[in-house]
């Protein structure tokens, strides 16, 4: 475990595949306290997160790290606290944010394909591009706010706190956030940036009320709701949630199309079908929301960029009761990790598992098999009670960004395929430089 040390921290994925390979389907590390145990079979990896999910809760390194920046919203809060919270907020979820969620990603985009092409042929970094289009998305949709100005400032925040609260998670004996280290001064400034946003969002909130007797319009309206105990949230549990999802809802969808559109200029058969799928709607003032049920492929492209580049590749849980995982005894108390990179990559459920094949996730129809999609080996918005609330939020998202975008630009690599850098999700090691030109509405 010490000797390996080096390798989780210079580069943790290979550090799983290399667990998984040499040691199986379940694997305790020679870790005391808490024993450790890392998961990568699927239907065991369910049992965790489905089937006796009662008995795992999220008191776990990562998830008392990312509260450093979050405080206790729904993301990192513990079982009991999170119930209520889940409740409160999932209406901000239904059918009717999707739709307003499809009209910002085209302004969004919009926005994009402007700004690229006053600047010609350029070299820009698509990672960041998709940073600050997958801000100004979940500010609009759950905040009513525009974050455009600035994306930039809280995209870099946000990233900052991330990237620091990762390496404290991975570092046991990095001082405590009190103590003035370079690390934990970033971290100070950060979240105060981000605070700063959450404060202009409520001022601005403030200055125009709601009438109470219309329902709330979006998440931030049911945050500052009393609710139907009488329970009105404090500042802080406000704060933490609005952090919360920003944290959760930008950087995670962002890092899916980063990699989607990696994977299309590497597989330029599957660009070009993505792209036939799209273009008339594009050309008819598209794609809406109406549209996501004509475009099945790129709905698969989506799926299966999230099966090889689950953004949230590590899913941790600590038991509060005995459990025998694969056979494996498992005390309470323990730490145990899933990894959905390991399972998306699982001989028992995938065929060819390194290779990118959207036509997995299609049947014979070319329709999208749901079978696949709600099957065990897939997780990539975990599952059971703690599934990612904004799943199908996202993929609204990222099927139209990729609709509307796709038939509208060339993409040229620059430089070398960057390798997978895992912090809170899976980045491109020094971003992802391309050349783009815009070329007109077809
Ligand atoms: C491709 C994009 C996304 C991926 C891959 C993703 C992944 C995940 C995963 C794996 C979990 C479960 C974590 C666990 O069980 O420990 C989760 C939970 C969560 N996600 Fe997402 N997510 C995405 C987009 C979003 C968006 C757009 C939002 C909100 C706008 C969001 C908000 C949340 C929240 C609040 C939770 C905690 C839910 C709960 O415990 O009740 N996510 N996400």
């Amino acid at each position: 475990m010490i000797r390996s040390i080096a390798e989780i921290r210079r580069d943790p994925l290979s550090f799983l595949n290399r667990m998984y390979t040499q040691f199986g389907d379940v694997v305790q590390f020679p870790i005391p306290d808490p024993p450790t145990y890392l998961v990568s079979n699927p239907e065991t990896a369910r049992r965790v997160l489905v089937g006796n999910a009662r008995a795992y809760g999220k008191r776990t390194i990562q998830y008392t790290t990312l509260s450093l920046v979050t405080g206790e919203g729904l993301l990192t809060a513990d079982t009991d606290a999170w119930r209520g919270q889940r409740r409160r907020l999932q209406p901000a979820f239904h059918h009717s944010t999707l739709e307003l969620i499809a009209e910002h990603v085209r302004t969004s985009s919009d926005r994009l394909l402007a700004r690229w092409s006053v600047a010609g042929t350029a070299v820009v970094d698509i990672d960041e591009a998709m940073m600050h289009l997958a801000l100004e998305v979940v500010g609009k949709s759950l905040f009513g706010a525009d974050l455009s100005g600035d994306a930039a400032r809280l995209a870099q925040a946000t990233v900052e706190a991330l990237d620091i609260v990762v390496k404290k998670a991975r570092s046991p004996l990095s001082p405590p956030v009190q103590v003035p280290t370079p690390a934990n001064v970033s971290l100070r400034r950060a979240v105060e940036d981000l605070d700063s946003s959450v404060d202009a969002m409520l001022a601005e909130r403030a200055s125009r009320p709601r009438d109470l007797a219309e329902p709330p319009l979006d998440l931030l309206d049911l945050l500052l709701e009393v609710d139907d105990q009488g329970h009105a949230m404090s500042r802080d549990e406000i704060r933490n949630q609005i952090i919360t999802f920003i944290v959760a809802g930008h950087e995670t969808v962002a890092s899916a199309l980063t990699w989607a559109w990696q994977l299309l200029t590497m597989h330029p058969e599957t660009m070009s079908r993505l792209r036939a799928e799209s273009a008339q709607l594009v050309a008819g003032g598209g794609p809406t929301f109406s549209d996501l049920a004509n475009l099945p492929y790129t709905a698969a492209v989506v799926d299966e960029v999230l099966r090889l580049y689950p953004p949230a590749w590590l899913i941790t849980r600590r038991s509060h009761e005995d459990d025998i995982l694969d056979g494996v005894e498992v005390a309470a108390g323990s730490l145990v990790i899933v990894s959905p990179w390991l399972v998306h990559r699982h001989e028992s459920m995938w065929e060819r598992p390194h290779q990118f094949m959207p036509e997995r996730f299609l049947d014979d129809a070319g329709q999208r098999r749901r079978d696949v999609v709600n099957g065990p080996g897939y997780i990539p918005f975990g599952a059971g009670p703690r599934l990612c609330i904004g799943r199908d939020m996202a993929l609204v998202e990222a099927i139209l960004v990729l609709a509307a975008i796709a038939p509208r630009i060339e993409l040229e690599p620059v430089g070398p395929t960057p390798s997978a850098m895992p912090l809170v999700t899976i980045r491109p090691r020094g971003g992802l430089p391309m050349r783009v030109t815009v070329k007109p509405v077809p």
